[in-house]
């Protein structure tokens, strides 16, 4: 099936036995795997290698943040990994992006980092804490630009910003949506939220899914049903 936009699992629980019963009951509509922190945290690189055996492309969640020579190193490192999709936070500044985004061109050829702007956490206030008096809106857009100008390959971004962030930056650039929710689905803390096919439509190559397919009694029948959505 040609896809123009795809479904990322988050396989946001525990323990890597409980990532084996999630990916047990996926079914083969299943191509993305998106492992965050927290089992990144517990069970590291085999677990991605594990992941990756089962035949998955996976977005390692890590949002790097640390000095440009630091980060350009992890980014060194995972070249030795199967990782497609990497995270790294735009707020890290231009030299910080460009030396990942060198790094990943040298060690990591395979691998697309994507950089996230303002966590979806922060709102006005939570920025001006930190010093930011910028509407988060302009911020967003103010890191994607320079984000896109140092070469990262792609943005994590609401639904709200995909459709703007697209026009913008035109169609070279990857963008990847969660907050993504199913007709009837609770919205749990997300603010905001999209179906599918909006983000699709808004221009999402990606979208990232958890709790809509983990908490599915039948998690393979959704994604199929998601998957067609998407092809149409
Ligand atoms: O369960 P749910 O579908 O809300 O999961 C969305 C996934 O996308 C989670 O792994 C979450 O950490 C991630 N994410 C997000 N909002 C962002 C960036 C990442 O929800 N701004």
């Amino acid at each position: 099936m040609m896809m123009k936009c795809d479904v990322i699992l988050a396989l946001d629980v525990p323990t890597r036995d409980d990532a084996r019963a999630v990916l047990d009951r996926m079914g083969p509509d299943l191509r993305w795997v998106k492992i965050g922190l927290q089992l990144f945290t517990r069970h590291g690189p085999e677990l991605v290698e594990e992941v990756a055996d089962r035949g998955y492309s996976v977005f390692l969640d890590l949002k790097l943040h640390d000095i440009p020579n630091t980060v350009a190193k992890a980014v060194a490192s995972l070249g030795s990994l199967p990782v497609r999709l990497l995270t790294v936070h735009a707020s890290g500044g231009s030299e910080m992006l460009r030396r990942a985004e060198e790094a990943r061109q040298t060690h990591a050829p395979e691998l697309k980092l994507l950089a996230v702007t303002v966590l979806t956490s922060l709102d006005r206030a939570g920025l001006k804490e930190v010093g930011i008096e910028a509407a988060p809106p302009d911020q967003v857009r103010r890191l994607a630009r320079l984000a896109a100008a140092c070469g990262v390959g792609g943005l994590v971004c609401s639904p709200l910003e995909t459709a703007d962030l697209r026009d913008e930056l035109g169609a070279g650039v990857t963008l990847v949506t969660p907050g993504i929710r199913l007709p009837g689905d609770s919205a749990d803390e997300q603010k905001r939220i999209t179906t599918p096919a909006e983000a699709a439509r808004a221009g999402a190559d990606f979208i990232v899914m958890g709790r809509p397919l983990l908490r599915a009694e039948k998690p393979a029948e959704v994604l199929a049903a998601v998957r067609e959505q998407l092809a149409s």
